[in-house]
């Protein structure tokens, strides 16, 4: 533990000794960001292409689609857009977490077992599944724009009974820097925490940058972590790679942390998402999402039969 201490003091001496990052860009080439022992480089860059989805809404697919099949503990980013009389009318899940996190709009979710409400823009619904939920999610009026996020439960957590962590957006923490806003959906970012409780340790955060900005957000050293842009355009991992236009995920490299730069004349909104791998092995149908084949035929059984968690699905439809 003391060695530790020293160690850490002596890191913080170093790091204090260093002139300010902006300088060191630009008195050298330096490639790379000299915020973290390991920066975080971009893998992969991949368009979510739009795609059509539920009854007659429109998706951009980041995760889950076939160039980024899975990024464990994730399955899924949808950046959804979806207009009356389309929407997502009742379908189940079981075996993982849903995180909507409204960006325009509202969606009003109703499920089996009565629990209701709508979210607006900057809410959040952090559902999970668990052994079992069918639900509809329903849009408000003329446009409605969002994110949907899935993310895998291990297998000791898989059937556990239903629950939801609802964040309205008043009660998001919120903290600001340098022209750089953070609201903290999960995890921790300028020293204010997410209330949500997170089964799979999972970090989600929305910036917003002011054109001129720059960050350097730590990120568990051993997690999987992308991001998804919005709006605007950033430069990510090191100084020298070239700007990331909206509607592209970055998968990242593993490290302490992610630099990211606005160099463009507006502003730039993404969301940096990280989560601890579960290491199992992922069996999905559709909605369902368990570890083996035999429980996919059984979680199909359970649905069909209405049992096991499916039991209130027998007689009920949304209104
Ligand atoms: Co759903």
């Amino acid at each position: 533990m003391r060695i530790r201490q020293q160690f850490s003091l002596l890191i913080t001496n170093i790091r204090r000794s260093l002139p300010p990052v902006r300088n060191i860009i630009m008195s050298s080439e330096s490639d790379h960001s000299p915020a973290f022992n390991t920066p975080r480089l971009v893998l992969k860059k991949v368009l979510a292409k739009s795609q059509r989805e539920g009854d007659g809404a429109v998706v951009r697919r980041g995760i889950g689609r076939s160039e980024l099949k899975n990024l464990d503990p994730f399955l899924m980013l949808d950046h959804f857009s979806v207009s009356p009389p389309g929407g997502f009318p009742d379908h189940p899940h079981r075996g993982f977490e849903t995180v909507t996190y409204m960006l325009e709009g509202a969606i009003t979710h109703q499920d089996f077992a009565g629990h209701k409400g709508t979210i607006g823009p900057g809410d959040v619904q952090w559902m999970t599944a668990g052994r079992g939920i069918v639900h509809s999610e329903m849009p408000g009026e003329a446009t409605n724009k969002g994110l949907q996020l899935w993310i895998n439960l291990s297998a000791k957590d898989k059937m556990i009974e239903p629950n939801y962590q609802e964040l309205l957006s008043d009660n998001i923490p919120t903290a600001e820097k340098d022209g750089v806003e953070v609201r903290v959906i999960a995890g921790e970012a300028m020293g204010v925490h997410s209330p949500v409780y997170t089964r799979t340790p999972t970090m989600y955060l929305v910036f917003t940058m002011m054109p001129g900005s720059e960050w350097h957000q730590s990120i568990p050293e051993s997690w999987n972590s992308f991001v998804y842009v919005f709006e605007g355009e950033g430069v990510f991992g090191s100084p020298s790679s070239s700007p990331t236009m909206p509607y592209h995920v970055l998968v990242l490299s593993l490290g302490d942390g992610l630099s990211v730069w606005n160099n463009s004349s507006k502003p730039l909104k993404f969301v940096l998402i990280g989560g601890q791998p579960i290491n199992e092995p992922v069996v999905q149908y559709g909605p369902f999402v368990m570890n083996t084949q035999s429980e996919i035929e059984k979680t199909i059984e359970d649905y069909q039969y209405g049992k096991n968690g499916f039991e209130m699905r027998n007689n009920w439809r949304s209104q």
